[in-house]
Parts: structure tokens; C-alpha cells; sequence
């Protein structure tokens, strides 16, 4: 998981960016803190450079759409937010891939609170997705304010990890979540769960039976030309079938079913040897405690294909070894609109074959996610 770290103070010993960097420190390994430090490069905001930005704000927006959230801190001056910092939301106004974003905002500085609310009302209007619980006010010590010093300090060591642990609950969500397609909530999901996590001694041991349940019981549509068409995690599971698409909508469906986040990845792959067309290719990413997100594909295996669950390893069936295919970047929580369109306006596992789902990777939104950037 990726947490972009923004300070809204340029000063080399600022108290702000002391704070991020200790965020940072006591990060868990599958979280990373990433500070980005070219705010002060960012030239000031001009709506005439919207859709042609400057090199640094590109990469703000880049590093903005690749992150799961973002973490800001920032001063206060003469009773407002710093320029440094609304510069920098500028940039972001117009910006798609920042809608929704799950934002925190830290205020390092007790007696200052014109900053704070004008920070949050800036990003709700920017509709991004502001978590109270950890937008937090932080008691500071007056002086010496370096991570070394604030790491020694039990209270703020403790609010700050519990900032992480919020951001990770609110990031988690999407991916724990049962929906139309993923209906984690369907009895015989939950039961087919609860039966595959019996006697399991952790969430690593549950993810693997899952992973091979699916790969190994479920049989793949075209490998077997078996219709039903499936597409809902349910239908998988009552019918025993499905392709590589439906298959990850029934092996999140039991992840999730098993409180164990879990979403979807895409590969775009050509469809006969090295040259165009190319199809779709739907797989499932993990997230797992010890690791952070982990892909596994659970299509089925066959002569050439070996996908196994063997973290942090990643085993996958189709390796990415063809210039011309790629791995479409983030994780979602839900299927593509393609790959759903595929499975629900065809009527059979032929048709299905004959018009795979593929996506213009270039007009594609990207989804945020640790892995595949
Ligand atoms: C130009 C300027 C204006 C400031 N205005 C305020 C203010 O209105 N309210 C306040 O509480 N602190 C104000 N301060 C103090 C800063 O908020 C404080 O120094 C803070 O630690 C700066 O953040 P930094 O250490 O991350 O750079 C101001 C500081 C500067 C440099």
C-alpha cells in the first residue's frame, strides 16, 4: 500500500515534514510512506497548462493516481494554508485521479486551527475522501521537533500508528466489501468460506486454500467448454464454472467472505503469439499481513500454464514476457466494465470466445495499488 506524504513547508528543519518522516519510520513494511519532495518546484498554478502540465506537476498527479492515500501536513501562515500546499491542491483540482482519494490531514501546530479547516474544506470541495478519525490535531512538543525525538515519545509513536491503522481500515474497505459481482454475502459463499478456513492457522493458510479451490475445482469456461456463462462470484461457485474473469470474481469473493482484502488485476495479452489482437486476462491480488498485496491467478492450470500460491514469490499463469503485452497498473475492487460486458450481454462460452474483452490501456483510468505501477 502506498501512502503519498505531502508537506506544505519548505524549510529544511520544518516540524511538518519531521512529522512525515516519522510516519514513515514506524510505517509497517507492507505500507509505504512515500514523501514527495518537489512541491517547491511545482510553478504556480495555471488553468492554461491544465492538460499540458509542467514536468513536476505531472508527476505529482502520477504519484497522486499510484497512491492508495494521501498524507498531508502542513503549517499555517497569517491564518491560512501555506501557498506551498494550496499550490499544490491546485494542480490536483481538475485532476480525475484524485477524486475519492482517501486523504488525512495532520496539524503539527495545536494553537493553529484557521489552516486545518481551510485545508479540509479545500479537499471536500475537491471531493476528496477526507478520513476524520485520523485527520488528527498532534501535542507537539514545542522544541526539538525531529522524527529521532518523536519517535521516543510514546503518545505521538501511539496516535501516529494509529493514523496508519485508520488509513489502512479506510484504504481496506473497497476490497473487503461484497458487491453485486463480488457478493461475498451470498450464503454459499459464505459457507463455501467458512469451510475452506476450517482448521486453517492463519490468513496465509486460508488465502492458499481459497486460491486453490478455485483454481483447482472451478474449471475454466474455454479449457473445458463448459456453459453455463458465469460472471457473479455465486453463479462460479453453483455452476463449477467460469473463465479467468468470473474465476477472480469468486476467489475474491471467498477472500473477502474470510475478512482477507482482496481485488483484481488485469493483463492484456496478446491472444495468438506475438502480434495483435490482444484479450484481456483477469487475475486476483491478496493482501496479506506479512507481504502487503500479492497477485495469484487461480485461471487453472495446463500443460505450460503454473500458477501457484507461494508469497512473496509471485507465480502467475501468463509471465509478462512479450513487449507487446503488459500488466494493466493498480488493483480494483471491482471488475472492469469490459470484462463485465463480455459476461453478461453474450448468452455462451463460445460467444464469449469470440468477442474477448480488451481495453485501450492508454484511455484506461488507472487504480491505485502497491504493486504493477
Ligand atoms: C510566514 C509565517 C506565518 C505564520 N503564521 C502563523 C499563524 O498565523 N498562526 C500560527 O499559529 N503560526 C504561524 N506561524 C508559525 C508556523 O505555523 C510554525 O512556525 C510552524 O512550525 C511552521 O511549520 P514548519 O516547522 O513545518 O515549517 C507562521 C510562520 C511563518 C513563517
Amino acid at each position: 500500500m502506498k501512502i503519498l506524504a505531502l508537506s506544505g513547508s519548505l524549510r529544511a528543519a520544518s516540524i511538518n515534514s519531521a512529522v512525515l518522516r516519522t510516519v514513515r519510520l514506524l510505517a509497517p513494511v507492507s505500507m509505504e510512506v512515500y514523501l514527495f519532495a518537489r512541491l517547491g518546484d511545482l510553478p504556480l498554478y495555471n488553468p492554461d497548462l491544465e492538460n499540458a502540465p509542467p514536468a513536476a506537476a505531472q508527476l505529482l498527479r502520477n504519484e497522486v493516481a499510484s497512491a492508495d492515500a494521501l498524507l498531508i501536513a502542513s503549517p499555517e501562515y497569517a491564518h491560512g494554508v501555506t501557498g506551498t500546499i494550496k499550490n499544490a491542491l491546485d494542480w490536483l483540482v481538475g485532476f480525475e485521479g484524485f477524486v475519492n482519494k482517501p486523504v488525512v490531514v495532520l496539524n503539527a501546530t495545536p494553537r493553529a486551527h484557521h489552516a486545518d479547516a481551510a485545508l479540509r474544506e479545500t479537499l471536500t470541495t475537491m471531493s476528496a475522501n477526507l478520513i476524520e478519525a485520523a485527520s488528527i490535531t498532534l501535542p507537539l512538543p514545542s522544541a526539538n521537533v525531529t522524527e529521532e525525538n518523536l519517535l521516543a515519545l510514546p503518545e505521538i509513536s501511539a496516535l501516529l500508528n494509529g493514523v496508519l491503522a485508520q488509513i489502512q481500515r479506510e484504504v481496506m474497505n473497497p476490497y473487503l466489501d461484497s458487491s453485486h459481482y463480488i457478493d461475498s454475502q451470498h450464503p454459499l459463499i459464505v459457507a463455501k468460506a467458512a469451510k475452506l478456513a476450517e482448521g486453517c492457522a492463519d490468513e496465509e493458510e486460508i488465502a492458499k486454500r481459497c486460491f486453490e479451490f478455485v483454481r483447482d475445482q472451478i474449471k475454466h469456461s474455454w479449457d473445458y467448454r463448459l456453459n453455463p456463462l458465469t460472471c457473479k462470484a455465486s453463479e462460479v461457485l453453483i455452476h463449477g464454472t467460469g473463465y479467468c474473469y468470473a474465476k477472480s470474481h469468486l476467489l475474491a469473493a471467498l477472500l473477502r467472505a474470510n475478512g482477507i482484502p482482496a481485488g483484481l488485476c488485469y493483463q492484456r495479452l496478446t491472444i495468438d503469439g506475438d502480434q495483435p489482437s490482444f484479450c484481456l486476462h483477469g487475475l486476483n491480488a491478496v493482501y496479506l499481513q506479512q507481504y502487503g498485496w500479492y497477485r495469484i491467478d487461480a485461471r487453472g492450470n495446463k500443460r505450460g500454464v503454473n500458477a501457484e500460491f507461494c508469497p512473496p514469490l509471485e507465480k502467475l499463469a501468463f509471465p509478462i514476457v512479450n513487449p507487446l503485452e503488459q500488466d494493466l497498473p493498480g488493483i480494483r475492487a471491482e471488475p472492469l466494465p469490459a470484462v463485465v460486458k463480455a459476461l453478461t450481454e453474450n448468452q455462451t462460452v463460445e460467444q464469449v470466445y469470440d468477442n474477448l474483452p480488451d481495453v485501450d490501456p492508454q484511455n484506461t483510468v488507472a487504480a491505485p495499488g502497491g504493486i504493477m505501477s
